[in-house]
This record gives structure tokens, C-alpha cells and sequence, in this order.
């Protein structure tokens, strides 16, 4: 390597997340190694060794392998996975991989063409509170949602997931995800129908099917045994209130559906989380176009879940350390954790 020539494949995994304290982390760091030595590593990043950091080939890598695991092909892995159940040392992991690793290079480089693609239902948190507070100034209490970005669509069950926080809770009791540790101190959730569910994406997950339920969780980090948790009710949920996807990009998509009919008395709800910063500002645009255009005609709201804009208002803020804002018609009304909760609400 020449002395200005930048880090290799192997410091970017070694860098990724720089401890060996979870299995991921154990993992790149031994493939750091391994690539080093010339192993398999070198084989199943072949083509990727200049891919652009933000692509982060080696989590699309670890999902593909996570896949494998969920299909039950190496049940000797299980163990290391902690949402499987499993409470092995990650330390000691590597010897077990490794095999499985050149046992399914082919897979496992078809994996890297897949961006990292997770669906929080937790994020809804912030749309219970954004349309609870569109519901109190419009009067209307039927809801037609429409989600762009909406990977899987799990951020359309908002009335069937029940949420608690300081000296509140809503939603059904019998529901199969309940979202605790909300927070929100003095929200005053409203009760309000749900008369549509509809959702876009650029890639959309039918997580109604086994496989496409298997996806979603392959980019779920393995130790976060929450959040699987909460996975697992949000699929339940799913499983008896469908959603309709699309595939289709954001601003085209919303400008659409803002132009179909609906009916008298209903307040279309455009809502999206953890998204926007995914899209080319002109798309943002367009889409604020869109409700705007709309306004006049029919009684609509748009809730988000998002990083802040930067100071010009040119691109969201994706600075370290910078949570996501929950935006009412623009407004800031709140702050949230990136999967959710807490929620502050600003005027609390
Ligand atoms: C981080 S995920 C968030 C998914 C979901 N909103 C949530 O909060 O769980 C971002 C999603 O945005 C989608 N996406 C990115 N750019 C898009 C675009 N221009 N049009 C439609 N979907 C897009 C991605 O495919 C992905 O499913």
C-alpha cells in the first residue's frame, strides 16, 4: 500500500464498529483479519473492495448471512444469535462462521446487492401523537393514511399497536405489540378510525410472506432482542390487518393518490419516518407541493418522523448524535429516539 493510499476493505471492517462487545462486531473484525490472510473474505467482497462506505457492504453481508441462519441451514450458529435464543460468547463465534461462510459464497455475494432495509414499528409512536393532534384541529376522526417510504408498511397499524408512556397508554389491550417507555409526558392521544392503509416504496417488503417476514428481520442487529420482539408483534399485527404497498417513488406517488376521490369527512394523513433523508431534496419537495396542492380540496395532514433540516433548509441534518423530529404540518411538534421512543413533546 502506498502511504497515501486510503483504508482498505479489511480497516473498514475493523473500523465499522471497533470493539468485539457483540457479534457483529466480533465478526468484522475477524473478516478484517481473514481478508487480510487471503481467506474467504476476499472471495465474497470480491468487486466490493472500493464500494463507497455508505453502502456498507459488510452489514448487507451479515444480513445475507443472518438469512441463512433463520432458514435453519446452520443451526450450529444459533447459539450466537440472541434473538434465536442464544447466549454463547460472540468471542468465540468466528471458528463456527467461517465454514458457513465459504459454504454459501454465492448467496452471500448476491446479499451484497441488497441495501439494509429495516421497518420500526415503534417509530409510530410519533404518528399517534402527530395525527392525535391533526384529529383535535380538523374535527375528523375517520383517518385514510398514506405512508411513502413505507418499506413493509408496518408504520400504517398505528390503531391496532398499543403504546404506554408517563400517565397515559392507548390502543387496544389485546394488542400484539405493545410499545412501552413512551414517554410523552401530558399527550392526550385521540381516538380516531383508520378507513385506509396504503404505502409506497422504492423496494417494497411483502412481510405478509414468510420470506419477505425472513427479510425484514435479516437487517434487524441479531443482540437487539427488542426490537425483534417488537418485529414479532408487528407481524402478528399485520397478519390480520393487511396493508397496500406499491412500489413507487415518494413524490410521484403521494401527488397520485392526493388526486384520488375520497370520501366526505375524511382526514388523509400523509405520514413517513426515517425516509426523507434517503430522498433527493427536489423529491421533498414535490411531495410538500403535493399535500399543498391538496389542501384546498380535501382535509389533509402530514405527519413526519425525520432528521431536521440543516440550517438552509437545503438537506436533513444527519450529523452524529441528531435525533429525529416529529413535524405536524411543518411544525416541530416533538422529538423522538431513532426507533421511537421517548417521545418529548415540545410543548410539554
Ligand atoms: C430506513 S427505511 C424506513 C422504513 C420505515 N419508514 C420505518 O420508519 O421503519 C427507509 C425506506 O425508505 C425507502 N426509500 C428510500 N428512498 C425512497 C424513495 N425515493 N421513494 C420511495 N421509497 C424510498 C427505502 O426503500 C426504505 O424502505
Amino acid at each position: 500500500m502506498t502511504p497515501d493510499a486510503g483504508p482498505t476493505l479489511a480497516d473498514r471492517l475493523r473500523e465499522h464498529f471497533a470493539h468485539r462487545g457483540h457479534l457483529y462486531g466480533v465478526l468484522l473484525a475477524e473478516m478484517a483479519d481473514d481478508w487480510d490472510a487471503g481467506g474467504v473474505t476476499r472471495e465474497l467482497f470480491a468487486g466490493w473492495e472500493d464500494a463507497e462506505a455508505r453502502q456498507f457492504p459488510q452489514l448487507r453481508l451479515l444480513a445475507g448471512l443472518f438469512r441463512v441462519v433463520l432458514r435453519g441451514e446452520a443451526p450450529q450458529l444459533v447459539p450466537y444469535y440472541p434473538c434465536l435464543g442464544g447466549d454463547e460468547d460472540p468471542a468465540d463465534a468466528w471458528a463456527a462462521v467461517r465454514p458457513v461462510l465459504a459454504a454459501h459464497v454465492e448467496e452471500l455475494r448476491a446479499s451484497l446487492d441488497e441495501a439494509p432495509q429495516t421497518n420500526e414499528p415503534a417509530r409510530t409512536l410519533a404518528l399517534l401523537a402527530g395525527v392525535s393532534e391533526a384529529v383535535r384541529r380538523s374535527g375528523l376522526r375517520r383517518v385514510r393514511l398514506l405512508e411513502p417510504g413505507a418499506s413493509a408498511g408496518l408504520g400504517l397499524l398505528v390503531d391496532r399497536y398499543r403504546f404506554v408512556g408517563d400517565g397515559w397508554a392507548h390502543g387496544p389491550a389485546d394488542a400484539s405489540l405493545v410499545v412501552s417507555g413512551c414517554g410523552a409526558t401530558g399527550l392526550e392521544p385521540e381516538e380516531f378510525t383508520v378507513v385506509e392503509r396504503r404505502g409506497c416504496d422504492v423496494a417494497p417488503v411483502d412481510a405478509s410472506t414468510e420470506e419477505g417476514a425472513l427479510y425484514l428481520r435479516s437487517f434487524v442487529w441479531p443482540w437487539m432482542t427488542e426490537r425483534h420482539a417488537r418485529l414479532d408483534g408487528a407481524l402478528a399485527t399485520l397478519a390480520g390487518t393487511p396493508v397496500r404497498l406499491d412500489r413507487a417513488r415518494v413524490a410521484e406517488w403521494v401527488a397520485d393518490q392526493l388526486t384520488e376521490p375520497v370520501d366526505e369527512g375524511v382526514l388523509t394523513v400523509v405520514w413517513h419516518s426515517v425516509t426523507r433523508l434517503y430522498w433527493p431534496l427536489e423529491e421533498s419537495r414535490a411531495l410538500e407541493a403535493a399535500v399543498e396542492r391538496a389542501r384546498p380540496r380535501i382535509p389533509v395532514a402530514h405527519v413526519a418522523l425525520e432528521n431536521p433540516w440543516t440550517p438552509d433548509g437545503l438537506r436533513p441534518d444527519t450529523s452524529p448524535g441528531r435525533l429525529p423530529v416529529v413535524e405536524l404540518d411543518g411544525e416541530v411538534i416533538g422529538g423522538c429516539g431513532h426507533h421511537g421512543p421517548p417521545l418529548e413533546l415540545r410543548s410539554a
